[in-house]
């Protein structure tokens, strides 16, 4: 079987940490790697195995609000594809738009809205890479979230689904964005995932997104967003996170 590629969001790169064989390589150490700068981001890419099954996981991403172009922000992305990666789990910290949803819990992200007003695929196309024009109408494996909601379940994780808007940052929201997100029909909001995404999609890779919500949205709550309270509440989720994705990726094929 191919390797899996893990892809772990803000806070969330212990699940590296419990990988048996382990090997890291610095993304510096990656040709043509940009420096991540994000606060919270260890920034390597790790190999090991979970039981049987080989993993590639990428922990700390780069993100547009860095500067950073398209192609360096799926880097790492294109890096999975040359070892050998056909499916990926995407993890990231996100903002509930959805009154439903509730800091501290996993949400399986059933699609994405694109509003970072950039897309990475933009330029020349490499057809040896993927097609110019890919298609995106299950950019999220429905097979993935079944058997990741399945087990979630038998593990008393109860994982809501939502569509997920992405945004440029690196500002928060205004209340009134977030009543606009809420209207084009969004429950998620964070700054992340849609350009790896779209990459793996253009690779023909399977994925499956899982959001750890960190905080209610702007203007949800009477009270501002401090970024060191998202963080913490991705630390709180984190060892429930672990343990789903070491029940979720010997399941996914
Ligand atoms: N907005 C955007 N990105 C985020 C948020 C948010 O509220 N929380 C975590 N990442």
């Amino acid at each position: 079987m191919n390797p899996i590629g893990v892809v772990l969001g803000s806070g969330l790169g212990a699940f590296a940490d419990t990988l048996g064989n382990r090997f890291e390589t610095p993304y510096a150490d990656i040709a043509g790697w940009p420096a991540t700068t994000a606060v919270g981001h260890a920034g390597k890419l790790v190999t090991g195995l979970l039981g049987e099954i080989e993993v590639v996981v990428l922990s700390g991403r780069a993100h547009y609000y860095e500067g950073y172009t398209g192609a360096e922000v799926t880097l790492g992305i294109r890096e999975l594809a040359k070892r050998g990666v056909d499916r990926v789990i995407l993890t990231n910290a996100a903002g509930a738009i959805d009154p439903e949803l509730h800091p501290g819990d996993l949400v399986l992200i059933s699609d994405h809205i694109n509003l970072m007003g950039q897309n990475p695929l933009t330029g020349r196309n490499d057809e040896a890479l993927g097609p110019r024009f890919p298609d995106m109408t299950e950019a999220y494996s429905a097979q993935y979230r079944e058997i990741a909601r399945q087990t979630g379940a038998e593990m008393g994780i109860d994982l809501k689904e939502a569509v997920y808007a992405g945004l440029l940052g690196p500002s928060y929201e205004t209340p009134a964005e977030i009543r606009f997100l809420r209207i084009i029909g969004a429950g998620l909001v964070g700054m992340s995932t849609v350009p790896e995404v779209i990459v793996a999609n253009h690779m023909g890779m399977k994925v499956l997104a899982i959001a750890c919500v960190t905080n209610m949205a702007s203007g949800l709550l009477p009270q501002k967003l401090v970024h060191q309270e998202v963080l913490d509440a991705g630390a709180r989720v984190r060892d429930t996170l672990i343990r789903l994705l070491n029940a979720v990726i010997p399941k996914l094929n």
